[in-house]
């Protein structure tokens, strides 16, 4: 078999994404791959070929991912895919090395992904950074635990208004939270409603806004699908995304979405452990929580990275960690390397001295946006600690106040 691993050639990038159906078993809408033509750079997706056939495809999003304190480029790995018939011969290994050598080249210091299977990606170093809550929530029962006031009031857009309205309240949240991709107005093609419902049927989705005197704080993208049966309604309302930028916007979108009528059942992916509507609601467990890997992220550039964000806010905002970082896929980051922090800051250095910790680059990936603790690592047999004292210093820099959330798949 020769196959050829290269970067997709660009006349035929539409052909390119339409390859995934095959490996994905589902058919890609049309006005999808239009959506992901809209956001992408032809030169970030490679491919193998066999012959002139399109046999493996994968593709890099240049973004900004939110970290503690601010954000940092980063390479958003997608549309990872294999014909059935090419498997299990080294292909994806050909392209992940194409891809995360190409945000090397470009000082991405992060490249991150959603896995089809948290397995696969394990042994390029990618971590799981975010953990998801999805809910399948019985709306009937969903009370909220105290006589909040009903504030402001909500209002449906048309399709094709709005975005100049809740592009603020993605960015608040986005700066309140490690996790959050940023979005260019294409990107954002992708989140409105659409104009009708796409060529396979999909139900339409609808915008809301939630406002009070003080401008708009609050809104969801949602859909609705109707089914009735002897015993009358039993509808599904799915939320592809609800943010509000103060806690009474979080609060009054999710009084809306909760109770919008004849739904049965209300179905949102990729909260936070620590989204409010948990502490919101009188009965959680009629929420119907289940828990899931989010976002996988992998250190390009440990120097970049570690330096990109700010720590302390669980110590005094100084401190000092050595880590000794294996990493054979990258290994320019491995050694040992000693993280400074003086008034929230870091700056990293290799070691002069001994390590305090040890550990692979998908723990430090685990680590680096305040979703695992480097105790909860090392009770994981991840970390080791090397000086009596290390998983404590590291304790007191990397957990944030909130828990990461990345509410988007890409
Ligand atoms: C997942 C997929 C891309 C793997 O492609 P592939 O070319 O068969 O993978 P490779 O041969 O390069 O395998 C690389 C390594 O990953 C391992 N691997 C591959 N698929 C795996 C899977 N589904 N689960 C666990 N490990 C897997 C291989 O065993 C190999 O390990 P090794 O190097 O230690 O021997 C391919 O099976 C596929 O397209 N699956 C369906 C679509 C999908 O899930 N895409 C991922 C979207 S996030």
């Amino acid at each position: 078999m020769s196959v050829e691993i290269r970067v997709c050639p660009p006349d035929r990038f539409p052909e390119l994404l339409r390859t995934a159906e095959v490996a994905f078993s589902e058919d890609v809408p049309d006005d999808m791959i239009e959506r992901v033509q809209r956001v992408s750079d032809p030169a970030r997706f490679v491919c193998a070929m066999d012959r002139d056939r399109f046999v493996a495809t994968g593709g890099v999003f240049g973004v900004r991912l939110s970290v503690p304190g601010g954000d940092l480029p980063a390479g958003g790995v997608t549309w990872v895919t294999v014909v059935p018939s090419h498997r299990r011969r080294g292909i994806l290994r050909g392209m992940m090395r194409l891809m995360v050598d190409d945000c090397h080249a470009r000082s991405e210091p992060l490249a991150m992904l959603w896995a089809s299977e948290g397995s696969i990606y394990q042994r390029f170093g990618y971590g799981m950074a975010t953990v998801c809550v999805n809910l399948e929530a019985e709306t009937a029962s969903a009370r909220y635990a105290r006589d909040w006031p009903v504030e402001g009031s909500c209002r449906l857009l048309r399709t094709g208004e709005g975005l100049d309205l809740i592009t603020p309240v993605y960015e608040a949240v986005r700066t309140q939270r490690a996790g959050f991709l940023s979005r260019t107005p294409d990107w954002w093609v992708g989140q409105l409603p659409r104009p009708e419902k796409d060529d396979k049927g999909g139900e339409a989705r609808r915008l809301v806004i939630y406002e009070t005197d003080q401008g708009v704080e609050a809104y969801a993208v949602y859909k609705t699908k109707a089914d009735w049966g002897v015993r009358g309604a039993n509808c599904t309302i799915t939320v592809d995304e609800a943010f509000g930028s103060t806690p009474r916007g979080t609060r009054e979108i999710w009084r809306y979405l909760l109770g919008v009528d004849l739904m049965r059942t209300l179905k949102i992916w990729r909260l936070p452990t620590d989204h409010p509507l948990l502490l919101l609601i009188a009965e959680p467990r009629r929420l119907g929580l289940t828990m899931g890997d989010g976002l996988w992220l992998r250190i390009v550039d440990v120097k970049m990275a570690l330096e990109g964000r700010t720590y302390g806010t669980a110590g005094n905002g100084n401190g000092r960690v050595t880590l000794d970082l294996r990493d054979d896929y990258c290994p320019w980051n491995a050694g040992r390397w000693t993280l400074e922090v003086a008034d929230g800051r870091g700056r990293v250095a290799p070691a002069k001295g001994d390590a305090d910790l040890a550990l692979d680059a998908n723990d430090l990936g685990s680590l680096f946006l305040g979703g695992f603790t480097a105790t909860a690592l090392a009770r994981a047999g991840r970390i080791v600690e090397l000086r009596a004292g290390g998983l404590a210093a590291a304790n007191a820099l990397f957990p944030t106040a909130d828990q990461p959330w990345c509410p988007q798949e890409f």
